[in-house]
């Protein structure tokens, strides 16, 4: 346990520091009296600070959270889609990284009845997204918060140039899509990608309704006076974006892949048609990455169809879902690249969504190639003849915060990864991917470690190629 005591120290430091500056001589000016500093001692018995209300990404001052590290969420939850109310307990095991007087965890709406910290009551108040719990914590303590709430949940509607996003009631029950920052919609926590942690989901909905949350069932559903219990598990960390728990009438079909992964397909009635072709193109698509780009990094693949008309896909950890439409296999390409980029080797700071963006839109183009349709050359030469000049004017590696999905994220990313492996050759561009993945996996990644691991591969500096591609605001010269 190691307590400082800031005032004092911070004079200690003032003065060892203005003593190495100043010679051997005397010092210009006195150090403070012993007098200044008593009444700071007297008071401080333990330098116990705020943890900072946000984790530190200036694209999103207020997510994520300082002063701890989540290690495990443990989400009991209870959805009524009737009432659209939902309502239970969030225990969320984590670490000091300071000492603690306060922390604060990410929390959009509900009402919050109850905190513990280690089991005894703790103070907390609320303000805009801020759950603030008041407490007393050393640095490195492992502590464990329960947070009971309950209400309507609110997604995030079209802030930052995205739509309605996080946790978003239907007609039968719940489509939860949280990236950036729609967590905070559905449960407290540490919402930033930077802070991952295994989750546990007891999830319980009316009977004839599914609850599908990552990862897998650890037992069988159970059903009692109406409501059905889903308990699922996701052992692996998990960025909070990733977090799902999707609710409503299911057609659901499980399995193994041809590979011996187990496979798990969910469809909304109104997708019935499509659950054989997505559990069968999960399966094979999951088993063919695992090729490309090493070990499937989890213990379960699948995806899921939901009847809420979003128009887009979110890569969930383990089952991606597709909202509305009747995915095809190059987005089921994307979504389940994403499971080694982005999910396993998770972004550190938003501005490097490109590691996931680009990388995934990459697998589109490698996915057509792989199965004869078109070589990624064929893909980069029309993604930069259809280029407009806002992709020119958008550099992908580093995103725009109120532009976070621009085109340019997606396309211009995947054509900087096209223009190294056309630079390095297919003989080096492949196995740098493997071990990009092995090297970073279940952790966090900036495009600095990239941008060296590309250059050690390729044995020389790639500094103008990374320029032209990523940062520069003009268009680079055709490659291939
Ligand atoms: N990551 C998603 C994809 O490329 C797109 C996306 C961004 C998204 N924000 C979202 C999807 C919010 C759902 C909700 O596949
Ligand atoms: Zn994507």
């Amino acid at each position: 346990m190691r307590r400082l005591i800031g005032t004092v120290s911070g004079v200690f430091a003032l003065v060892a520091c203005s003593a190495s500056n100043g010679a051997s001589t005397a010092p210009s000016s006195p150090a403070a009296p012993p007098s200044a500093s008593s009444p700071s001692v007297a008071r401080s018995a333990s330098a116990a600070t705020a943890g900072t209300t946000g984790i530190g990404d200036p694209y999103f001052p207020g997510d994520g959270n300082g002063g701890y590290d989540v290690t495990h969420y443990s989400l009991a939850l209870a959805y009524d889609p009737g009432r659209k109310h939902l309502g239970g307990t969030a225990t969320v095991e984590a670490k000091a990284v300071q000492n603690l007087s306060q922390f604060n965890m990410d929390l959009h709406g509900f009402t919050v009845s109850k905190v513990t910290v280690d089991g005894a009551d703790a103070q907390f108040d609320r303000k805009g997204d801020e759950l603030t719990v008041y407490t007393d914590l050393d640095d490195q303590d492992d502590f464990k918060v329960t947070v009971a709430y309950a209400g309507t949940p609110e997604p995030v509607r079209g802030s930052a140039n995205l739509g309605t996003y996080g946790f978003v009631p239907t007609a039968d029950g719940s489509f939860v899509t949280s990236e950036p920052n729609g967590a905070k919609t559905w449960f407290p926590s540490n919402d930033h990608p930077a802070d991952k942690a295994t989750f546990d989901f007891r999830l319980t909905v009316p009977e004839g309704v599914t609850a599908i949350a990552n990862g897998e069932l650890t037992a069988p559903p159970k059903t009692e006076g109406g409501q059905t219990t889903f308990l699922w598990r996701e052992s692996h960390p998990m960025a909070t974006y990733l977090a799902t728990m999707t609710t409503g009438k299911f057609s659901v079909r499980t399995g193994d892949s041809p590979g011996g992964i187990p496979v798990y397909a969910a469809t909304d009635p109104r997708y019935d048609g499509v659950l054989d072709n997505l559990f069968t193109e999960s399966g094979k698509i999951t088993d063919h990455w695992s090729k490309v780009f090493g070990p499937y990094p989890f213990k379960s693949t699948g995806g899921v169809v939901d009847d809420f008309d979003a128009g887009y896909a979110l890569e969930n950890q383990t089952k991606p879902i597709y909202g509305g439409f009747e995915p095809d296999q190059s987005i089921i390409a994307h979504e389940l690249a994403h499971q080694w980029f982005g999910n396993s080797l998770s972004i550190t700071r938003w501005k490097d969504l490109w590691l996931n963006e680009g990388f995934a839109t990459y697998a589109e183009w490698l996915w057509a190639e792989d199965n004869g349709q078109a070589t990624a050359q064929n893909a980069f030469d029309q993604a930069y003849a259809n280029a407009t000049d806002a992709l020119w004017d958008y550099p992908p590696g580093e995103t725009r915060p109120d532009d976070l999905f621009n085109a340019s994220v997606y396309i211009r990313g995947a054509m900087a990864l096209h223009a190294l492996r056309v630079a390095i050759g297919d003989d080096k561009f492949f196995p740098m991917l493997k071990k990009w993945v092995a090297d970073h996996k279940y952790g966090n990644v900036t495009t600095e470690e990239f941008i060296e691991l590309a250059e050690q591969t390729a044995g020389r500096q790639l500094g103008d190629l990374f320029d032209a591609w990523l940062f520069e605001r003009t268009r680079p010269p055709k490659v291939g």
